[in-house]
């Protein structure tokens, strides 16, 4: 049995996922050790990984090397040194984000993957992160976005540095923060997509990257490199890179994940037909319940419980209850007919006594005391909402379902819901039509955000920053032949030649000039649209 193995059954996951304890394959940590060696700094033989774990990257390292480490776990420590044949120059048991004050000739690491906000020790870390690095901390990073600008904080001039990271940051709206420390003095080297994850890292559920950065040179371009294999790790920095990006052309607030994809297949809007789709309306979560054991109905669960229909409101509950690209009530009474969960429990101000009675079940069972029930008053009455005429789902694979909603159902929140503007609620149709063409999803491809294992999702905010038609684009298109159109989807019809034909002139062809990379032309409200997907 191996280490990892052997550690994992002592400790059980539970203890593990606590900490983020997952592990490097050998060959990607004797490919980052080896490239912060044939540094400038190099010479000097030392690495620093300031989350140690079981030793990945110091196995991994030549043994002339002086190799420190620090974890804040004493489990793994113990457990690492009970076992290992050698032993590191240093090693100490270190809460790395609260330890400030040294300097390191070379950094390898793979941070924790931990949301901040779960983060037990988030508001010493916050106030020692803004007193020592002057760095706000959103509620939303993760906490190897906090390690890594730490660690280029401590990095000796002349060092190198070589990170794990959740591709995430590329793209999300708190990503700004790490990427403008990457890019601040022109170190950064590369960014690698991890492809082969799954045969990487086949624990974690996120997509992975490597941030190569070297403070020894000024570099005139990022390299955007992509990883098919974990056996292909050795000859990486040997083949061209995907995408070489001029350093002053990388913003911190644009998506970076577009970098990956080479510059013949990349996705070029024409941003004078573009603008934010906040401009027609605004997407939200959809309902969260807080317990949908207790919430999500059946017709058989209302009729046993003796509930009567005015005590639950029409709602989708999961993502496969939409199968096409337009829903109605008639489709809504099919789930219903078939026995669904498509009934909220949402009874009114003064509830009956079968509801009253209902809301006594749950009390005994628990369903009260949960995190978003006991913070609601009264905890069974979840939120309001008007009926969203647009539905998108959060999370997908191979392109992401986009609803038109004629039903009178409200969603929970595997779809998030679009309210359009009082003024604008004449283009939903075209707006969905838009979304659901080939071309839309292109430009759409842009905002989104990159899971583990191919999963894409779509935050709100990422679809209220994505680029729609401007109004005199859709105005521009013959009214009649896009009711036929909607018309024609209702009818589960095929139109995506006919809608490809409407929208494609909504993307530069292969070739055309744009000054694709920064600025773009004006919206109606006056303001440059920025291909720099500000979040
Ligand atoms: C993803 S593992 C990486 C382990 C090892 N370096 C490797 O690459 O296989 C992250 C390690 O960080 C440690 N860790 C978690 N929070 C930490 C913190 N605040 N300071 C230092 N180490 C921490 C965990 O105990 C875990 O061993």
């Amino acid at each position: 049995m191996n280490l990892a193995c052997a550690y994992g059954d002592l400790v059980g996951l539970g203890h593990r996922r606590r900490l983020a304890q997952f592990f490097t394959p050998p060959p990607i940590a004797r490919f980052m050790v080896d490239w912060v060696l044939s540094g400038r700094h190099g010479r000097a033989n030392k690495v620093h990984d300031p989350a140690f774990g079981l030793g990945a990257f110091f196995e991994n390292a030549p043994e002339e090397c002086e190799f420190t480490g620090g974890d804040a776990d004493d489990a793994i420590l113990a457990f690492f040194s009970e076992h290992s044949r050698r032993m590191p120059s240093r090693l100490s048991k270190t809460d790395y984000l609260l330890d400030f004050g040294s300097r390191y000739d070379n950094i390898v690491c793979n941070p924790p993957y931990l949301r901040f906000q779960k983060f037990l020790n988030r508001d010493a870390v916050a106030a020692a992160f803004a007193e020592r690095l002057g760095v706000r901390l959103s509620g939303y990073t993760n906490i190897a976005s906090a390690f890594l600008v730490k660690s280029i904080s401590e990095l000796k001039r002349g060092g190198r540095l070589a990170y794990i990271m959740p591709s995430e940051f590329l793209n999300a709206g708190y990503g700004a923060m790490v990427k403008e420390w990457l890019i601040r003095d022109g170190h950064l080297d590369s960014v690698i997509e991890v492809e082969c994850e799954k045969e990487a890292f086949d624990e974690v559920t996120t997509s992975v990257c490597i941030v190569l950065f070297d403070s020894s040179r000024r570099l005139d371009a990022v390299s955007f490199r992509k990883v098919a294999a974990v056996g292909d790790f050795p000859t990486v920095m040997e083949r061209p890179p995907v995408n070489a990006v001029p350093a002053g052309r990388l913003s911190p607030r644009e998506k970076w994940e577009r970098f990956f994809v080479p510059p013949g297949e990349s996705v070029k809007p024409a941003l004078g037909r573009l603008q934010r789709l906040s401009e027609y309306g605004r997407f939200s979560r959809g309902i969260a319940t807080g317990a949908n054991a207790f919430f999500v109905l059946s017709r058989s669960d209302i009729a046993s419980k003796g509930l009567s229909d005015g005590d639950c409101v029409p709602c989708i509950t999961k993502s496969q209850q939409l199968k096409k690209a337009v829903f109605t009530d008639e489709d809504f009474c099919r789930l219903s007919d078939e026995g669904a969960g498509v009934h909220l429990f949402s009874p009114g101000d003064a509830p009956d006594a079968a509801a009253l009675e209902y809301i006594h079940e749950g009390e005994k069972i628990g369903y009260d005391k949960g995190f978003i029930t006991r913070h609601r008053r009264p905890w069974y009455r979840t939120e309001r909402r008007k009926v969203s005429p647009l539905l998108f789902n959060v999370f997908s694979r191979g392109g992401y379902k986009v609803v038109r909603n004629y039903s009178s159902a409200l969603t929970l929140t595997n779809f998030h819901c679009f309210y359009p503007n009082p003024l604008r609620e004449g283009y939903v149709d075209v707006l969905f039509l838009y979304l659901l063409s080939r071309t839309g999803r292109r430009i759409l491809s842009l905002s989104k955000r990159r899971y583990g294992n191919s999963l894409d999702k779509f935050e709100p905010n990422d679809l209220n920053m994505a680029l729609v038609p401007r109004r005199e684009f859709f105005d521009s298109l013959d009214q009649g032949r896009l009711r036929r159109a909607m018309e024609a989807v209702r009818h589960g019809e095929d139109v995506a030649g006919w809608l490809e034909a409407r929208f494609q002139s909504l993307l530069l062809p292969e070739g055309a000039k744009q000054d694709d990379w920064s600025a773009g032309a004006d919206n109606s409200a006056g303001k440059p649209v920025q291909l720099c997907f500000a979040l």
